[in-house]
C-alpha cells in the first residue's frame, strides 16, 4: 500500500474508533506527521491526562504508554508495538529502589519517567528532563535519591545544592556520544551551536551551548540567532526542528544517535493496532494507584 493510502486508512479508522494519536519527538517522520499531538515525555503525559477521546494510540516506548494508562485508567491505551521498550527503564526495579530507600532513610526518591510503573509506585515523585531540577528543588529533603539515569543525575547535581545520590543507569543511545565526535563536528561547522540532552555524559554536557530535554532543545532552536545547530539527542528530533525552523540547518552530533525502540513503530503497525485494538497497556490496580501519585505530583509542579 502507498503511504498516502496508509495515512487515509489510519485517519478513517482513527475516527471510527474515536481515537487520538500521541507521538514522541523521536518517532519516525511518517508517524509524527499523522499524530494529533507530538511532544516530549512531559507534554505527552500531560496530554494523556486531559484528552477526551476514549482511545489513545501511543507512539513511543512502553514506559510512556504505561504512564498514559496510569494517568487515564478509564481509557484504552494502545502501544502499537508492545516490544518497544526502554533499556534505561529496565536498569532499575522496585526491589532495588526499596533497598536504596533503606540505605538512605532521610532521602526523598525522584524517579525519571523512564521507569516502570512498579518503580514509580515506590518513589515520592517523578520528573522528566524538562523539570528534573525544579522537581528536586521542590522537595524539602536535602538528600535526594535520583534514578535511573546517572548522566541526568549528575546534571541535576550540578544545578542544585542538594546531595544527589545517583543510580548507575544510562540511556544506551545518548551515552554513546563521545567528546571526539563533538570536537570533530564543531571543527567542521565553525559558528554552529551545540544543543544536547542531559542523558549525554557530563563531558559532553560541559562542552555544549545548551542542555535540555527535547522541548527545551526545540525552544532553544526557535530562539537562537545561530543559523546552524548541532543536535545531541535522538535523530527523530531533527524532523520537528527542521519543520519549525526552515531557515536554519540542523546536524546530528553523532550518527549513533538512534534509539532502536523508538524506531519500531511504523504506519502499518499503527493501522493494525487500530484494526485490532491491541496491544493494550494494562497496569495492576495497586501499582497504578501508587504510581499515579508520583506522576500527579510531578504534573502539579509545572
Ligand atoms: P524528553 O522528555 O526530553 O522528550 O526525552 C525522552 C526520552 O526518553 C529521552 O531519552
Amino acid at each position: 500500500m502507498e503511504q498516502y493510502q496508509l495515512n487515509a486508512e489510519v485517519e478513517t479508522l482513527k475516527k471510527q474508533r474515536n481515537a487520538i494519536i500521541l507521538a514522541h519527538n523521536y518517532q519516525i517522520e511518517e508517524i509524527q506527521n499523522i499524530a494529533d499531538f507530538t511532544g516530549d515525555s512531559f507534554a505527552l503525559a500531560q496530554k494523556a491526562a486531559e484528552v477526551e477521546e476514549p482511545v489513545i494510540i501511543f507512539c513511543g516506548v512502553h514506559f510512556m504508554a504505561e504512564s498514559a494508562k496510569i494517568l487515564a485508567p478509564e481509557k484504552t491505551v494502545i502501544l502499537p508495538v508492545k516490544e518497544a521498550g526502554c533499556p534505561l527503564a529496565d536498569m532499575v526495579d522496585a526491589e532495588g529502589v526499596r533497598k536504596m530507600k533503606k540505605e538512605y532513610p532521610n532521602a526523598a526518591v525522584v524517579a525519571y519517567v523512564n521507569t516502570s510503573a512498579s518503580v514509580k509506585a515506590e518513589v515520592d515523585i517523578c520528573c522528566t528532563s524538562s523539570n528534573a531540577v525544579q522537581v528536586v528543588e521542590s522537595l524539602p529533603n536535602q538528600q535526594i535519591i535520583f534514578l535511573p539515569d546517572k548522566n541526568l543525575g549528575q546534571y541535576i547535581a550540578s544545578q542544585t545544592d542538594k546531595e544527589i545520590i545517583i543510580w548507575e543507569g544510562y540511556c544506551i543511545t545518548h551515552h554513546r556520544v563521545s567528546v571526539e565526535e563533538l570536537d570533530k563536528v564543531r571543527a567542521a561547522n565553525p559558528g554552529a551551536l551545540v544543543a544536547v540532552h542531559p542523558e549525554c555524559q557530563p563531558e559532553i554536557v560541559a562542552k555544549a551551548d545548551y542542555v535540555g530535554g527535547t522541548s527545551g532543545i526545540a525552544r532553544f532552536a526557535r530562539e537562537t540567532k545561530a543559523k546552524t545547530i548541532i543536535i545531541g539527542t535522538e535523530m527523530g528530533m531533527l524532523h520537528p526542528l527542521r519543520k519549525e525552523n526552515p531557515d536554519k540547518a540542523f546536524y546530528l552530533l553523532s550518527p549513533h544517535l538512534i534509539c532502536p525502540d523508538m524506531k519500531k513503530i511504523n504506519l502499518i503497525r499503527v493501522l493494525e493496532s487500530l484494526k485490532n485494538m491491541e496491544p493494550r497497556i494494562e497496569v495492576p490496580e495497586g501499582i497504578a494507584r501508587r504510581a499515579k501519585k508520583s506522576l500527579e505530583r510531578m504534573l502539579e509542579i509545572k
